[in-house]
């Protein structure tokens, strides 16, 4: 082999071998990033992900209608903090139903008893 052609073979073999080490190291560098908290945009509700059935229901139902008076987290914002209340299922339907004049919308129109339910279910998961 000539000096050039063996010049030629070596920058090759080194060019795949550094090829070869990015394609064989981007499979960890991803699991690295998946390990990242890639949580933007996600609702910051701590017990999201946890959350079924009724509850979760009545999470979705919460962030497309409470979440911009009470707070994504719905620790409060115009709206009060919605942690810990201590009002019975019947008086938060009652809210819900009634609004509060002046204060909050009445969603009677827009809910029905089980979408009621299912956010009720959600407000008992709000504990500190
Ligand atoms: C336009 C803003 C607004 C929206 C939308 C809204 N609320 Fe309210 N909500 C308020 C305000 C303001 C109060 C407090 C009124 C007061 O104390 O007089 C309140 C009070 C409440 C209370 C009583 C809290 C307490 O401790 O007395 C509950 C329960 C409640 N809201 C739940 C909800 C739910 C569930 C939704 C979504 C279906 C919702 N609210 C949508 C503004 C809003």
């Amino acid at each position: 082999m000539s000096p050039e052609v063996k010049g030629i073979f070596l920058g090759t073999a080194a060019a795949l071998g550094v090829l070869g080490l990015a394609f064989g190291l981007s499979p960890l560098l991803q699991t690295k990033e998946e390990g990242l908290p890639l949580k933007r945009g996600a609702a910051p509700v701590a017990t999201t992900a946890s959350l079924t059935g009724e509850a979760k229901q009545g999470h979705e139902l919460f962030d497309r209608n409470c979440a911009h008076c009470h707070g994504e987290d719905a620790r409060g914002d115009e709206g009060p903090n919605l942690h810990n209340l201590a009002k019975s299922d019947a008086r938060i339907a009652a809210i819900l139903k009634g609004g509060i004049k002046g204060e909050m919308p009445s969603f009677a129109k827009k809910f029905t008893d089980a979408d009621v339910q299912a956010l009720t279910s959600f407000l008992r998961t709000l504990k500190d």
